[in-house]
């Protein structure tokens, strides 16, 4: 497969002229961020990598982290974290309050904000540094260093923040909640602001394409029976109400965020991350979805 003749493809087809959504606004910060960006890379190999654009330029992953602290929850808690959260697709909004009241604070799913905020507070009540500990996990599956956060990004969430300080207190309300509110938001305004290229998102999510170990050495990460399980969660509910449309349109497992970057794996087979900032209603990248739609299409390989 000439997967760089299929990139150089997509890059040259595509624009974000092409694209009518908006930078997402609500957390001041990423406002700022140049609308024109766009970048891809694919991971097949150590030494097999294929980019084009911005591929190479950091940005704030948001949402895509959720993917991060779910495995190093489920490395601690094994299956007992099922109690904790559900495995549904929720077809409501990442920040939607609305279900947790009838199912008794049990979020659908790990990847929209109740669930993920239930796994920072498992992370907080369990680890002694969690943000310490979500930087060493995530400069070890990359092989990176220089990965960190970005701590303009977290005060800018944490200043308007209130829904998420508002699921914390619903769901302690609820009972699914241990820890005090305020240590949790701060871990999850920080997770969410991780800086990171496509290139290293790529290599990053290469665990999951690999049955859980780090292609470069072997070491194994997770149990091939946690990747199955975190890879189902990214096929149904990744993308929160547009989980089907990334599924028909694209047909990858894969975790998005408001930053505008979306990530999405082939089993055994290869990783791929894009970036393009431009928002969509459901709040995933237009133009990223867009690419990945091509890129499916013209190798002509998905999951189904
Ligand atoms: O909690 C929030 O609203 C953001 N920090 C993350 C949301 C997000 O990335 C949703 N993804 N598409």
């Amino acid at each position: 497969m000439d997967y760089q003749k299929i990139l150089d493809t997509i890059y040259k087809e595509m624009s974000y002229r092409d694209v009518k959504g908006k930078v997402a606004s609500y957390i001041p910060e990423l406002a700022k961020i140049d609308r024109r960006k766009f970048g891809m890379h694919v991971y097949c190999g150590t030494n097999d990598h294929f980019h084009f654009g911005a591929s190479d330029e950091k940005f704030s992953i948001q949402s895509i982290s959720k993917v991060f602290t779910l495995s190093m929850a489920m490395q601690i808690m094994g299956e007992s974290l099922w109690d904790r959260v559900s495995v549904e697709p929720s077809g409501d909004p990442f920040n939607s309050l609305t279900q947790l009241e009838k199912e008794s604070g049990i979020p659908r799913n790990p990847f929209i904000n109740a669930g993920a905020l239930v796994i920072s507070d498992i992370l907080v009540d369990q680890l002694k540094d969690p943000k310490k500990e979500l930087l060493e996990f995530v400069r070890k599956i990359t092989g990176e260093d220089d990965i960190d956060y970005d701590m303009n990004i977290a005060s800018s969430e944490k200043s308007t923040g209130y829904r998420n300080v508002a699921l914390v207190n619903y769901i302690k309300a609820l009972g699914n909640i241990k820890c005090d509110v305020e240590p949790i938001v701060d871990f999850y305004f920080h997770q969410c602001s991780l800086a990171m290229s496509c290139r290293q998102l790529a290599k990053a999510f290469m665990i999951f394409a690999n049955r859980g170990k780090i292609l470069e050495n072997g070491t194994k990460i997770l149990k091939p029976k946690t990747v199955k399980r975190i890879n189902a969660l990214m096929q149904t509910c990744g993308f929160y109400d547009e989980a089907g449309e990334f599924s028909f349109q694209v047909g990858l497992p894969g975790k998005s965020g408001v930053g505008g970057g979306i990530v999405a794996i082939h089993p055994d087979n290869y990783s791929v991350a894009v970036w393009s900032p431009i928002l969509n209603e459901k709040g995933n990248s237009e133009l990223g979805m867009k690419a990945l739609e091509r890129f499916t299409t013209l190798t002509g390989v998905s999951v189904f």
